[in-house]
């Protein structure tokens, strides 16, 4: 089964062929980044406006890379929430469109889940591992932090979440404290490892006995440090930043994974490409704990598709009066 997937949740408009929820045909993401850089952040109505501009060449790159036609396409899928509303309509309705142009199935696909399914997505050439359940997922992205248990297909718990910033947010904040480019993410990864052993030790919040985070004290903290100095070391703060926000995300993790005897656990969303917290997580968790590949933690289309095979397998393909739900959530 070939699924078509459209992600166009928030600043990247993606279109991607999935084979069998697995097996990644073609991943085409076209970012919108050097657009919204100079804001700092992402536009909402910029965002909307390029995904008209790109999502059908998208598409129709998608289907070239995979060498397949409209005919071998069984379902569409598309991200239909949580994201930005006016970017999540241009997928939903590009969507429909396909869907009902080609008569074939649409899938109402819900993003945040989709970074979990990032887990299963492999490359041609590459073995399909099955993640066993029950799992532990963490989802670190711009957007969301949570700590949900799986005990099967579709079946979520939630442990904890974030009482404030996403760890994303967190990174892309403390970035613009330190004078840092947008996405803060990958630019803190940098600066930190250009730091050369120096460190300065920020707070950690605890929050004992919950599997509930909290981010934006220690955006406070780095704010203090930048206000306290007039020479700061940019790359020893990053570092120190980096060092709290893993430290933190590692523990939780490590606690929910024993106290819930989960087999395997699963990071996901764009801060699972830190390379720092890979470390870490595998230094804690042996091979137990799994990270998608990197093209594959950020937003893409090829988790959605494979979110949507899932769904098509259980026979659960959505009408066409569908709706986008900004706040579309995981788990009650
Ligand atoms: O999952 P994602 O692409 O979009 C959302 O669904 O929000 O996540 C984007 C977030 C941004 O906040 C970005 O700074 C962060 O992921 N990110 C990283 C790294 N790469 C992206 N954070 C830490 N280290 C990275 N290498
Ligand atoms: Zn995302």
């Amino acid at each position: 089964m070939n699924v078509l997937g459209l992600e166009t949740s928030c600043d990247e408009t993606g279109a991607a062929v999935v084979s069998d929820g697995t097996l990644v045909l073609a991943n085409v993401v076209a970012s919108q980044i050097e657009i919204h850089r100079r804001f700092g952040g992402v536009v909402p109505e910029i965002a909307s406006r390029q995904h008209v501009l790109t999502i059908l060449p998208t598409i129709e790159e998608a289907l070239a890379q995979a060498r397949l036609g409209w005919e071998d396409i069984d379902a569409v899928a598309v991200a239909r929430g949580p994201g930005l509303v006016g970017a999540l309509l241009v997928g939903v309705n590009a969507a429909k469109g396909v869907a009902w142009s080609r008569g074939i199935p649409l899938l109402g696909v819900n993003h945040i889940e989709a970074h979990i399914y990032a887990n299963w997505l492999v490359s041609p050439g590459e073995p399909a591992q099955e993640p066993a359940f029950p799992l532990l997922c963490l989802v670190v992205s711009g957007g969301h932090t949570e700590l949900v248990l799986m005990r099967d297909h579709g079946r979520y718990e939630r442990l904890g979440r974030t009482l404030d910033d996403a760890a994303g947010e967190a990174f892309d904040k403390a970035a613009r404290i330190l004078g840092l480019p947008y996405p803060g993410g990958p630019a803190i990864q940098t600066a930190s490892a250009a730091a050369d052993g120096r460190e300065v030790v920020l707070p950690r919040a605890e929050l004992r006995a919950t599997y509930d985070f909290s981010f934006s004290g220690l955006k406070t903290a780095v704010q203090r440090v930048v206000r306290g100095s007039e020479d700061v070391d940019v790359p020893a703060v990053a570092r120190g930043f980096q060092e709290s926000v893993t430290d933190i995300l590692v523990r939780k993790t490590v606690a929910a994974a024993e106290t819930y005897g989960a087999a395997q656990v699963l990071v996901a969303g764009g801060v699972a490409a830190n390379a720092r917290l890979r470390e870490r997580m595998g230094q804690a968790l042996g091979d137990r704990v799994r990270f998608p590949r990197l093209e594959y933690c950020t937003d893409n289309a090829a988790m959605i598709a494979g979110v949507g095979y899932q769904q098509l397998r259980r026979g659960e393909a959505s009408g066409l009066d569908m709706d986008v739900d900004p706040g579309l959530d995981l788990a009650a």
